[in-house]
């Protein structure tokens, strides 16, 4: 594996894959890698000849008094994972270099980024979708992994993928749990042993939506009103939001069909946390709630 700082260092070496034929597969990442980047880094190792995976804590994604400072870093330990997973090149640019002083241009998904997410966290998609076209336009990779845990940020990167013709495919991967539910996610690293157990209840909350779907509950009212009362359940828990959305265009709805989303976000302590289901979808498209 081969470490890149510099843009055009990683361009050239791309370029002779490329030329050669090779397929690129690209994860992106903030480093602290933990299991559910490791599958969205076998899933392109699997599907690809060539593997990067990006490190880049990006800034315009976190507000003014988000967790930019503290958010956990471990390049040495990133990196003995990403080697033993087989990547093939490793890309940790600067801030100075995605960010030049003069630089000027922002990619917006102004509809897709409104709600949810965006409405928490304003400014948090402009930044995302701007980083990621910056990092496809570095790295042009025929396809890019994301993992579904990240709902409205994997349709605001397909939407942007989409809009800008693009040549890549995203391809959105399971996400990971813990063994009692709980996302993988690099905030965990937040929780002590209280607030960690405390944090279930947001998939404890979600399975709820998703088992009321399955016996035959069709009102998102009814689904919503359950997923509160399992969070309000939880004293250390307090809610942002949960929701029953339609799978594209994430627009709440009154009535359930297979294939909604239940989203979710709640805060524990000084951690955020976000997760989200597929109602009644029970193909290879979701992880299975744990048993
Ligand atoms: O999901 C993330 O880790 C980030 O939002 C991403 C896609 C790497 C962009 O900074």
């Amino acid at each position: 594996m081969r470490t890149f700082q510099q843009i055009a260092e990683l361009r050239a070496h791309l370029r002779a894959a490329r030329d050669d034929g090779q397929t690129i597969g690209f994860v992106p990442t903030m480093g602290a890698l933990h299991e559910g980047h490791l599958s969205l880094i076998r899933r392109s190792c699997n599907d690809c000849d060539r593997t990067v995976v990006s490190i880049f804590v990006n800034p315009t994604q976190f507000g003014p008094n988000e967790d930019l400072d503290r958010y956990p870093r471990d390049l040495a330990r990133d990196s003995r994972l990403c080697q033993e997973e087989g990547v093939d090149a490793l890309f940790v640019p600067t801030v100075a270099d995605m960010y030049p002083a003069d630089a000027d241009t922002w990619v917006e998904v102004p509809e897709l980024s409104k709600p949810y997410e965006g409405a928490h966290r304003p400014g948090h998609f402009r930044g995302v979708a701007t980083v990621c076209a910056k990092l496809f336009q570095i790295v042009q990779p025929h396809r890019a992994y994301f993992g579904q845990k990240d709902y409205q940020q994997l349709l605001v990167i397909q939407r942007m993928v989409a809009d800008l013709c693009m040549p890549i495919t995203i391809v959105a991967c399971p996400t990971v749990r813990e063994p009692d539910g709980l996302a993988m996610s690099s905030r965990n690293a937040y929780l002590d042993r209280e607030e960690r157990e405390a944090a279930a209840v947001l998939s404890r909350a979600l399975f709820e939506a998703q088992r009321l779907f399955e016996a035959g509950e069709r009102s998102a009212d009814e689904l919503r009103s359950a997923m509160v009362r399992v969070i309000e359940s939880e004293p250390r828990a307090r809610l942002d939001y949960v929701a029953i959305a339609h799978p594209q265009t994430l627009a709440a709805l009154e009535t359930v069909h297979d294939g909604c989303v239940a989203l979710g976000a709640i805060r524990i302590g000084g951690t955020r946390l976000i997760d989200n289901v597929l109602l009644g979808v029970t193909l290879n498209h979701q992880a299975r709630r744990p048993a």
